[in-house]
């Protein structure tokens, strides 16, 4: 997994885990919007990619779809295979490389907060859409790049940079590396990888987090935070 700052996600995966379960920017903010751009999931057959801890997985398979989730680390794969106790099927994959999946074997494929962990988009975008059939759809979630120019101090919005951040949980310290890339090579990735867009989207956390965590509220319903797409396999007349 050479794209996780020394495989972070080993390191630190029950308290990732722990963060992602209950706090404001998963659970009342990129979680939700996922779901509602991943829209009626009940019957379909989705790929989960960089699955995690697989609280989004278990969410879809509750909501009535086939899952297989996918991760790049092993402690993450324990924690969903855990929390799953098998009603999802789970398999260790680096995104960075072909997948072991057949061609037009998933009708949704959801990558939540994985994508800027990744250098080069052409491979996992491709193979999104080599094991999406032809009705499927795509949708993901990434760090907003003016989120991560911010972050970084870099001096170039335009350019596509790894820079490094630590994330504090308790006494904690997560130490990640990321991929920066502007909105433009975003979309240009997909285009290439075949793709049409049809939703991009910067939407609002939950309103209960105004109450619950007004210092998360100040931050993501003013400063962008993830940036969220839903694209479909695009194909010539
Ligand atoms: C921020 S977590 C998101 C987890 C989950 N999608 C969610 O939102 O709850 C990022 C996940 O991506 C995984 N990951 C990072 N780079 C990866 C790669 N190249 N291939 C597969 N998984 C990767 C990490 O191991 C980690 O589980």
């Amino acid at each position: 997994m050479a794209d996780t700052h020394e495989n972070a996600y080993d390191e630190f995966a029950e308290a990732y885990a722990a963060m992602n379960e209950t706090g404001s920017w998963n659970a009342h903010y990129e979680r939700p919007a996922t779901l509602a751009l991943a829209g009626e999931v009940a019957g379909l057959r989705v790929l989960d990619a960089g699955c995690g801890p697989g609280i989004l997985t278990q969410e879809l398979t509750r909501r009535g779809a086939t899952v297989t989730g996918v991760d790049a680390s092993e402690q993450m794969l324990g924690l969903a295979r855990r929390r799953l106790g098998g009603s999802a099927t789970f398999a260790r994959a680096d995104l960075g490389k072909p997948l072991p999946f057949a061609d037009a074997s998933f009708d949704l494929v959801t990558a939540s907060l994985v994508m800027h962990y990744i250098e080069d988009w052409s491979v996992p975008l491709g193979e999104f859409r080599r094991v999406l059939t032809r009705d499927g759809r795509l949708v993901f979630s990434t760090h907003h790049p003016t989120m991560d120019f911010h972050i970084s101090g870099a001096d170039d919005y335009f350019a596509t940079y790894q820079f490094d951040d630590e994330w504090f949980h308790g006494d904690i310290v997560m130490k990640m590396r990321f991929w920066h890339r502007p909105l433009r090579a975003m979309t240009r990735a997909l285009g290439e990888a075949g793709f049409g867009i049809d939703v991009i989207d910067e939407p609002d956390p939950e309103e209960s987090v105004r109450e619950s965590e007004p210092r998360a509220w100040e931050s993501l319903s003013t400063k962008p935070a993830f940036l969220f797409f839903r694209a479909f396999p695009r194909y010539s007349a």
